[in-house]
């Protein structure tokens, strides 16, 4: 049944979030929506690549899929229940167990997992699969045998990396993960050259470009990814928080680590810049109200301002509604989920770079005529944003837009006109979109897609696969041999 829209936009609709400011418009109440439990099911693999239903003229295009190898995964076949804790998912203790050792697994730390179900990174030419522990997995991208696993602790002191990496033309590659040692929480700037001494470097020559101190030293804010421009690294520390005791004790308490991770709509966002070639963090920090973001679209530098681009929210709280229970649900329960789930939207942020202590304050600072969003220095170090959106309100009837995608190699850290984004209609992208910079409208829209030209977002041609694809995050292309 296809999914009936209740409610339309109107300025009644606008919320007021916990900290009192107007949130996106509730612009799309769904009724009816469709069960998506079989994306989220246990599939088969399909090892060898299969024929699919076909419809382009030239070329040809196969299916295959493999469960990574890893440890967890390994380890939770074997004994055929999860005994490897997930972000969001708590191991019971092993019932095999007696009465007392039982009791003691339960001050244990859990072991960070190596289930790098996120995405595929590229390091060195080389293509990783990764999840937001220290553990990665090399994969052979053309028949996916996981190759090597690989620990990024054993190469720079952090305790894990995001699976949204930045690279410079040269294949330079630039991450951030947290570390937890002697000096406290620290946020880390890595980066990881290009070159490669042997032809089995991994992490070889990985450096820890600059770590960032925590506004709050005991509940360092989460990241699932940052910016990057020409020369800076965007770090944007915003208040979904980290309560490390919580994190550390979950086990001992019986809770899933996520449990430990909170949204506090009191704290600003704080944007921290960190030249690439120096490491030096920006004196100034550039504040906001307190969003949430987990991907950004692009970054660029122009005139003296940095433009940030991202897709945000005016709360945080999706990071502990996207729990498998909540996926599998239907009727008016998978309603009641998604209807309370806050929008994402496209916005920008104009940072001016060359902010002194001469600079005039209580006014804005933003000269770009094209632009609404504004800066203003408010004291020494500090200048207040308020974005601009980066979307007409024909966005809201698709559900907001999330996953964004740019052309990367050629329009990343440059000023650029086209972005691409799933709308989100159900817990998951339902369409396809497009938006055009230059008047912020949507150039085209779809319910589905498997090949369509970039350009003109004329379907080339779609193949329907005779098996059930498991629902994932990202991926990567990878040019054919
Ligand atoms: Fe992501």
């Amino acid at each position: 049944m296809a999914p009936v829209k209740l409610d339309t936009s109107s300025p009644d609709d606008m919320k007021l979030a916990d900290n009192g400011q107007a949130k996106e418009r509730v612009s799309s109440v769904l009724k009816g929506l469709e069960t998506i439990e079989p994306l989220v099911r246990s599939v088969e693999e399909t090892p060898e690549p299969i024929c699919t239903e076909f419809k382009i003229h030239k070329g040809q295009v196969t299916y295959m899929s493999r469960f990574l190898q890893s440890d967890a995964y390994r380890t939770n076949s074997e004994r055929d229940r999860i005994v490897m804790s997930e972000f969001g998912t708590l191991a019971m203790p092993d019932p095999c167990k007696n009465f007392f050792q039982r009791f003691l697994s339960r001050f244990e730390m859990i072991q960070p997992t190596d289930n790098a179900s996120v995405s595929f990174v590229k390091y060195k030419g080389d293509y990783y699969v990764s999840t937001e522990t220290n553990f990665m997995h090399k994969v052979n991208p053309e028949n996916l045998h996981t190759l090597e696993k690989v620990d990024w602790s054993k190469f720079i002191a952090v305790n894990g990396a995001t699976a949204h990496p930045h690279y410079d033309p040269d294949g330079t590659t630039y991450n951030m993960g947290n570390s937890y040692g002697s000096k406290g929480a620290l946020y880390n700037i890595i980066r990881v050259p290009p070159e490669k001494n042997e032809a089995t470097d991994t992490l070889h020559g990985a450096q820890v470009l600059c770590s960032i101190v925590p506004t709050d030293k005991s509940h360092p804010s989460y990241y699932h990814s940052f910016a990057m421009s020409e020369n800076y690294v965007v770090f944007i520390e915003q208040p979904i928080k980290m309560d490390l005791l919580k994190i550390v004790t979950c086990k001992l308490r019986g809770k899933a680590l996520s449990e430990g991770i909170y949204w506090d709509p009191k704290q600003e966002t704080i944007f921290h810049l960190i030249d690439k070639r120096t490491g030096e963090p920006s004196s100034v920090k550039y504040h906001t109200k307190a969003i949430s973001t987990f991907h950004q679209i692009n970054a660029f530098e122009e005139d003296g301002f940095l433009m940030l681009d991202m897709c945000c929210a005016d709360d945080g709280q999706a990071i502990n509604n996207y729990l498998i229970q909540n996926l599998r649900k239907s009727g008016d329960a998978l309603d009641e989920v998604y209807n309370t789930l806050c929008r994402v939207f496209p916005r920008r942020f104009v940072l001016p770079l060359h902010v002194t202590s001469e600079t005039p304050t209580g006014q804005n600072l933003n000269t770009r005529l094209s632009s609404q969003a504004t800066c203003v220095h408010v004291s020494q170090d500090k200048v207040f944003c308020q974005h601009e959106d980066l979307h007409g309100d024909d966005l809201h009837e698709y559900g907001g837009l999330e996953f964004p995608q740019i052309n990367y190699n050629r329009c990343n850290t440059r000023p650029y006109r086209y972005f691409y984004g799933c709308g989100f209609r159900h817990l998951v992208g339902d369409s396809l979109l497009k938006m055009d910079l230059e008047d912020k409208t949507l150039k085209d829209k779809g319910t589905f897609l498997l090949v369509l030209d970039a350009r003109t977002f004329d379907e080339l041609g779609r193949a329907n696969v005779p098996v059930n694809i498991p629902y994932g995050f990202h991926g990567a292309f990878k040019a054919s041999t």
